[in-house]
C-alpha cells in the first residue's frame, strides 16, 4: 500500500492539453491525453490529499475522490489554475498548454475561398507555471511546492535546469520523448531536476510509479 504522507494537504494538478479557438469549428491543440496527469490525481488521493484536477480537453473518467474541474482554453486553464492555487499547499502542472494562441478567433467559420487562405497570426501566451513562480517569489503567497514538467529531446540537464531556474519551480520533472513513451502511451520515464540539489532518476514504467516519485519527492517538503 501507499503511505498516506499527503493528508491533510490541498493539492491543485493540471492535466491535458489546452485548445485555442480559431473559429467556432477548429482549433489549436496539442496531443496531450491527460493519463500523467489523472495517475498524478488518482496517486495523490490514495495518498491522503486533498485534490483539485484541472483537466484541459481529457477524454478520462474523472477519478475517484478528486474534485474536477474542466476547462478548454488556455485562459480558462490559468483561471481555475490560480483561483485553486490560492488555498493550495502544492502545485503539480501536468498540462501541456498552448504557447501562443490566435491573435483574433473568428465569430463565423472561415471559408474555403479561391484565393490563398489568410494566414493565422498567433500571440503569446501566459506562461501560467513561470506566474505562479512569480507570485510566491514576489507576494510570498501561493504554494510551497510548485512542480512543472517538461519534454525534452536533447541536453536534458542544461536545458531543463535552465527552465527550473527561469520558472522558479521546485522541481521540474522531465519527460523523455520517444518510442512508447511519454504523450497518450500508459508508460513514462523521467529525470526530475531538484532546486537545490540532485536530479532524480525514475527508470521506465507505468505512469503511476512515476507520480508515486514525484510525491515521494514533494511530501518531504510539505512538512
Ligand atoms: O516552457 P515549457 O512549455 O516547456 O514548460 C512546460 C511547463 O510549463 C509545464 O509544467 C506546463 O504546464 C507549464 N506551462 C505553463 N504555461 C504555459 C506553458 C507551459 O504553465 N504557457
Amino acid at each position: 500500500g501507499r503511505p498516506r504522507d499527503l493528508a491533510g494537504h490541498k493539492i491543485v494538478i493540471s492535466a491535458g492539453g489546452t485548445r485555442e479557438a480559431i473559429d467556432p469549428v477548429r482549433f489549436i491543440g496539442n496531443r496531450s491525453s491527460g493519463l500523467q496527469g489523472y495517475a498524478l490525481a488518482r496517486t495523490a488521493v490514495a495518498r491522503g490529499a486533498e485534490v483539485t484536477l484541472v483537466a484541459a480537453n481529457v477524454s478520462l473518467p474523472d477519478p475517484a475522490g478528486a474534485a474536477v474541474v474542466r476547462v478548454g482554453s488556455t485562459a480558462e486553464l490559468r483561471e481555475a489554475v490560480l483561483a485553486a492555487s490560492e488555498k493550495a499547499d502544492a502545485v503539480v502542472m501536468a498540462a501541456a498548454v498552448a504557447d501562443f494562441r490566435p491573435a483574433s478567433r473568428h465569430e463565423s467559420k472561415i471559408k474555403k475561398t479561391d484565393g490563398e487562405p489568410d494566414p493565422i497570426h498567433l500571440t503569446k501566451n501566459p506562461d501560467i507555471l513561470a506566474e505562479l513562480g512569480r507570485l510566491r517569489r514576489e507576494a510570498g503567497a501561493g504554494p510551497r511546492v510548485i512542480v512543472g514538467f517538461a519534454a525534452e529531446t536533447d541536453d536534458v540537464l542544461a536545458n531543463g535546469q535552465a527552465k527550473l531556474a527561469r520558472k522558479g519551480c521546485d522541481l521540474l520533472v522531465v519527460n523523455q520523448v520517444g518510442e512508447g513513451l511519454a504523450f497518450g502511451t500508459p508508460d513514462n520515464a523521467a529525470t526530475v531536476l531538484v532546486a537545490g540539489g540532485e536530479p532524480v532518476e525514475v527508470p521506465r514504467g507505468p505512469k503511476d510509479d512515476v507520480a508515486d516519485a514525484v510525491w515521494d519527492l514533494v511530501a518531504p517538503r510539505l512538512s
